[in-house]
């Protein structure tokens, strides 16, 4: 069991969104929360709604895709409650559009900030809670890395976000001996402001910001693949993975059919294809 209560948590992308609503969700289990966001004004207001609330919470500023920034909000976290035992590295942005079309400066912000912006804040924080012998993380992945074939024009961030389960399932291997849990989270569809902020936090090295929404390509509708849930609904559901020391969290009872049939489709072939020539090689398996 992860305790929450009393301890310090760490959202990244928490000024909006699925991270708005884990930050609120951890201050009404009583834990201090650090609301960390690149937009520093959102990070405020979700910071002064939980004080407003009775909660305890500051906000910081950080671009997760810089490490220095992050050393910096790591420091920050310190100096106000001290280490921090809870990490969610949440924070992310999204495209839809045909890899061949997307700007070398697209690709490597997606990659930038989904992959490698999870895997510098478990660098940055991890430390503390080897030292501690306590603390669990979470990062927010997607079910567009779990189904890497299920939504079209979104192979940068498909790729970031499998990359992501892969680190979180391999990292837990090292993080047992620690007494450190894990989790990764996978949305399935949350109704977030992802959709019409997305260019808003686009880091100036990547060319952004711009002035809002994520471009899509004409005809191309996401709505009809899944449902999209408030984000007060889903937090809870992923804090009490968080709490049982689940690996993984799914937010959509119902995408356990698209798995059956699309992803473990196209791995059964791959084993059928392996066998078939191992057969056809008098290769014994
Ligand atoms: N909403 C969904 O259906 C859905 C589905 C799958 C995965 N996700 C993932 O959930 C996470 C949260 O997204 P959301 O849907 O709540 O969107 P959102 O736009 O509401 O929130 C994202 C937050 O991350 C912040 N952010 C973006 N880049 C940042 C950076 N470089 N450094 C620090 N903060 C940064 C934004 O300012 C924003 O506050 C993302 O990782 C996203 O990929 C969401």
């Amino acid at each position: 069991m992860t305790d929450i209560a009393g301890k310090t948590a760490l959202v990244t992308g928490g000024g909006s969104g699925i991270g708005r609503g884990l930050a609120l969700a951890l201050a009404a289990e009583r834990a201090s929360v650090v609301v960390a966001d690149i937009l520093l004004d959102k990070a405020q207001a979700v910071a002064e709604e939980i004080r407003s609330q009775g909660g305890s919470a500051i906000a910081l500023a950080c671009d997760v895709c810089e490490r220095d920034s992050i050393k910096q909000m790591k420091a920050d976290a310190n100096a106000a409650y001290g280490p921090v035992s809870l990490l969610f590295a949440n924070a992310g942005a999204t495209s839809f559009e045909r890899l061949t079309d997307m700007s070398e400066a697209d690709v490597d912000w997606i990659i930038q900030v989904n992959l490698m912006g999870v895997t510098y804040c478990l660098q940055t924080f991890l430390p503390d809670m080897i030292a501690a012998r306590e603390g669990h993380v979470m990062a927010t992945a997607s079910m567009a890395g779990m189904l890497p074939a299920w939504i079209p024009m979104h192979a940068p961030y498909s790729g970031a976000k499998m990359g992501i389960i892969g680190l979180m399932l391999n990292l837990s291997l090292e993080l047992a001996e620690h007494n450190i849990g894990s989790t990764v989270y996978c949305p399935g569809g949350v109704a977030t402001g992802m959709k019409d902020n997305n260019e808003r936090y686009r880091p100036q090295r990547f060319g952004g910001p711009g002035p809002g929404p994520v471009k899509v390509p004409e005809g191309f509708f996401m709505e009809a693949k899944t449902t999209f849930l408030p984000p007060e609904q889903i937090a809870p559901m992923v804090l009490r993975g968080v709490r049982n020391n689940r690996a993984i969290v799914f937010d959509h009872s119902d995408q356990r059919k698209i798995f059956q049939e699309t992803y473990l489709n196209l791995v059964m072939q791959a084993f059928d294809d392996a066998l078939d020539y191992e057969q056809s090689m008098g290769m014994t398996p």
